[in-house]
């Protein structure tokens, strides 16, 4: 359930210095002279490594400061566990894992809290600053092309994992890239000049796309042999190997798409997403431009699909 609406049914409104209204994954506020982006997220274990629990979900909760082009700047943790579960050595290794990651954000943990919970979670509020511009998901074009970041299809991977499908090496590809901050790509997304962007996660590519183009006043066509999907996806997908997450994206996105493909590949498309990467859109002059920045960051970067002007996602 988004927050967003059921923030509107309470009649939630924003003052004078809430630069972005509220319900978006992170929120702009203008305290004085600055412009400050806060978010929060929470995930639940990733795999079974706490330590890479600590980093995907730091890198998953920096995230959503980078997709609005920000600096991340602090953070506070949140960590529910069940203590009659949890051992304190495991504890202290997802708190390594998130050290680490905001270590190398440059981002200072303040503090945060425990709580008792009978499913583990663990996340961060983190607190960034915009340095002129900022990115929401409003500023779409009909026109211009849509950049992905990351590959998608780890919902399908991590799921194959747990029945014992595939093997955690097997995966190395994906683990690594959910560990990845997106501050790189948010670096090119900014010089770019993209005008609107959102990090892919939970709703899936379809799911996050479909946000941009409601929120835009805008459609697109996506090109599903140009979307990167990890090798052992599709396999997955068509077995019936996925959460149950990928199913209700494709429900929220569904009177919304017109397309002839097969159901598989819609859902390799509605999969959701841990730690994924940006979902910008930029002028299509600015393709060669961004490729090139890309390379020299070592950000991955794919051109998927266009903005259109009719309200609907054509997927081709
Ligand atoms: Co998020
Ligand atoms: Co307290
Ligand atoms: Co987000």
């Amino acid at each position: 359930m988004d927050l967003e609406g059921l923030l509107e049914d309470i009649g939630v409104s924003s003052d004078e210095n809430t630069v972005v209204p509220p319900g978006d994954d992170a929120g702009v506020y203008r305290l004085q002279d600055l412009l400050i982006v806060q978010t929060i997220d929470v995930i639940t274990p990733v795999l079974n490594d706490p330590y890479l629990w600590g980093a995907v979900s730091t890198a998953n909760s920096l995230s959503d400061i980078y997709a609005m082009g920000g600096k991340p700047v602090t953070a506070l943790a949140l960590l529910g566990f069940d203590p009659c579960n949890m051992e304190r050595e495991t504890i202290k290794e997802v708190l390594r894992g998130a050290v680490d990651k905001l270590r190398e954000a440059k981002t200072t943990l303040l503090g945060g809290h425990t709580l008792d919970d009978r499913e583990p979670k663990f996340g961060l509020a983190v607190t960034g600053v915009c340095e002129g511009r900022y990115i929401t998901q409003e500023g779409a074009r009909p026109g211009q092309l849509l950049f992905l970041t990351k590959p998608i299809g780890t919902g399908a991977l991590i799921k194959g994992v747990k029945e014992g499908i595939l093997k955690e090496s097997d995966i190395e590809d994906a683990i690594k890239n959910m560990t990845e901050l997106n501050d790189r790509a948010s670096q090119v997304m900014i010089e770019s000049g993209a005008t609107a962007c959102t990090d892919v996660t939970g709703f899936g590519l379809l799911g996050h796309a479909f946000n941009i183009c409601r929120k835009s006043g805008v459609g697109m066509k996506i090109e599903f042999e140009k979307v990167p999907v990890y090798p052992q996806t599709p396999d997955l997908i068509r077995r019936g190997v996925f959460p149950k997450g990928a199913k209700e994206n494709l429900t929220f996105v569904r009177e919304h798409l017109r397309t002839d493909l097969e159901e598989w590949k819609i859902t390799v498309l509605c999969d959701p997403v841990t730690s994924g990467g940006l979902l910008f859109t930029a002028d299509r002059e600015k393709e060669s431009f961004i490729r090139e920045r890309a390379k020299e960051l070592g950000v991955s970067i794919w051109v998927i699909g266009e903005i259109t002007e009719e309200r609907v996602i054509k997927v081709l």
